[in-house]
């Protein structure tokens, strides 16, 4: 096929919002055939880079050429028309339809104003064959898994016929597979003569998948290689100025009680079927028990029915010796639980709130904060004041909302929020998903902390080196159950793999 974008630049972009000049008179260009890889901090530039390619901001300066052609792009649909697609860090997918018709929304259709899903869905089955990113059509997106959720978007711009693809962050919440599986659809893309430009904080997916990568500090440019003339080393000294901080940490053994545990814990998913099957287990004050598994296999239920999000069929949640299986959220929160949601902007967050108040959202009624019914604004504000110094959140004020700020700056204000209420238990899910290489080791450095000082921290990842980094024990989940819980000296990588996988170590050795 012939794309029709064989060349796309970006020259001399400014924006500007109040208080930030986000996008510093950067100039980008991608050709056909070609993988960009836009590489940066948290708040950095990239998105708002992105989103005014994609007519969704519009530059303060600056132009955009296809083929040497200026064009003005000043809405999606104008984007799609000129053959750019996009797939956004945060989902903009309607929970409450299928995946048919979010594929089809807005999109013109031969019966007028009645969507004829037919050919729609023939044409997502096809789609997901070719590229290997199948998906049910007619499931409805609330049904769907994080990671299933990012392929329809995969497959709704594909669907639209994109030339150019522009990706922020889609495999931060894919996984390992699954992004192995998106590299491959990448480079198929591009071999077709299609250009993409991806934005991620995992180098050494950047170092797979991208033909050439920028850098952009502080809203403007602060490099350009290409990736066969540099390494990860070098890419992370480019991003943060400095070299990656070196990490050592012994694995402890406790004994004793259990400050968070669950029994014979049965809980449903979305679609009414088992998601945890029985499972027991339980982490002690002071203790990281790691959980690691390819998501999908009961790790969400288990955090939320933990949290009191999620009904409990049968079984128990005790902490600290109390029962709190059918406690209400705010309850368990009150008797100690943190919790750091695997859907940050929606469960974590209220996206229209301030940043004090997404900092307040669970003391707020609580001293030193309230005086009786009224809020102490003083005290509150020193408080956040604090925690956006210490936790780095980028942003130019503490009114602005909470739904402004970068991907990687919300991350930062619920963990803020949540480590400094110093639960008894804190659950992580998916702490340092989306955040670049600083923050992500400022947050390993803060669950250790946390543990030191008694907590017990339930970390939920998919990353295995982190998993192996920091906790003390891993428990393994596969299919609703757990295959084994293993000290952090006995969970090499291959074992965990197998494990992952469904198949216990020993039997392998014996068949082998
Ligand atoms: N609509 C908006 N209103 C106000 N400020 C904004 C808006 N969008 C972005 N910003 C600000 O612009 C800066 C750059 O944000 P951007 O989202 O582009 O960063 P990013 O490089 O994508 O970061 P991350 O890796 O965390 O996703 C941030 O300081 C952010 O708060
Ligand atoms: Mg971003």
């Amino acid at each position: 096929m012939s794309a029709r974008i064989q060349k796309l630049e970006m020259r001399g972009i400014v924006k500007r919002f109040p208080g930030v000049l986000s996008n510093d008179h950067v100039n980008i260009e991608v050709s056909a055939g070609e993988v960009l890889a836009l590489l940066g901090e948290n708040g950095a530039g990239k998105t708002t880079l992105m989103n005014i390619l994609y007519g969704l901001y519009q530059a303060d300066a600056g132009e955009i050429l296809i083929n040497g052609e200026p064009v003005q792009i000043d809405s999606p649909r104008m984007a799609i028309d000129c053959g750019i697609g996009m797939v956004h860090q945060h989902f903009m997918l309607v929970p409450t339809l299928t995946v048919s018709e979010n594929v089809a929304l807005g999109l013109p259709s031969e019966k007028g104003a009645l969507l004829d899903l037919e050919p729609v869905s023939r044409r997502i089955v096809e789609i997901g064959a070719t590229y290997g990113v199948s998906v049910n059509p007619d499931a409805y997106v609330w049904q769907l898994s994080v990671g299933e959720q990012q392929r329809v978007e995969i497959i709704k711009a594909l669907y639209r016929g994109a030339d150019l693809l522009v990706m922020d962050e889609p495999t931060a919440v894919l996984t390992p597979q699954e992004a192995q599986d998106l590299i491959v659809l990448l480079r198929t893309m591009v071999a077709q003569g299609r250009s993409v430009i991806i934005i991620s904080h995992k180098l050494h997916e950047v170092m797979a998948v991208s033909d050439r990568v920028v850098v952009l500090r502080d809203g403007k440019k602060a490099g350009e290689v290409a990736t066969g003339d540099t390494n990860p080393e070098e890419l992370a000294r480019m991003m943060v100025g400095r070299d990656a901080r070196p990490f050592s940490r012994e694995a402890r053994q406790f004994d004793g009680d259990c400050v968070l545990c669950v029994e014979e814990l049965c809980v449903n998913n979305n679609m009414g079927t088992p998601a945890l099957r029985g499972i027991s287990l339980g982490v002690h004050p002071g203790e990281i028990l790691g959980i690691a598994g390819v998501s999908g296999n009961g790790q969400k239920e288990f955090a939320e029915a933990i949290s009191g999000l999620r009904t409990v069929e049968s079984g128990k949640v005790l902490l600290s010796g109390q029962e709190i299986t059918h406690c209400t959220p705010k309850q368990i929160i009150d008797k100690g639980l943190g919790f750091i949601p695997e859907d940050r902007l929606h469960v974590g967050t209220i996206p229209s709130f301030q940043i004090w108040e997404n900092l307040l959202l669970k003391d707020h009624a609580e001293k030193p904060f309230a005086r009786g019914v009224l809020l102490s604004e003083k005290t509150i504000r020193a408080h956040s004041e604090k925690l956006v110094a210490d936790y780095g959140i980028k942003t130019p004020d503490l009114e602005t909302q909470t739904g402004k700020l970068s991907g990687g700056n919300i991350q930062r204000l619920i963990l803020a929020r949540e480590i400094t209420r110093q639960p008894k238990v804190l659950v992580a899910a998916y702490p340092t998903r989306g955040l670049d290489i600083g923050a992500a080791e400022y947050v390993h450095e803060m669950l250790v902390q946390a543990s030191r000082e008694g907590m017990g921290v339930i970390l939920i990842s998919e990353e295995l080196d982190e998993v192996q980094k920091l906790s003390d024990r891993i428990a393994v989940f596969f299919d609703g159950r757990i295959m084994q819980v293993l000290p952090v000296a006995q969970a090499d990588e291959k074992t965990l793999g197998l494990l992952m996988a469904g198949l216990t170590p020993d039997n392998q050795a014996t068949a082998g």
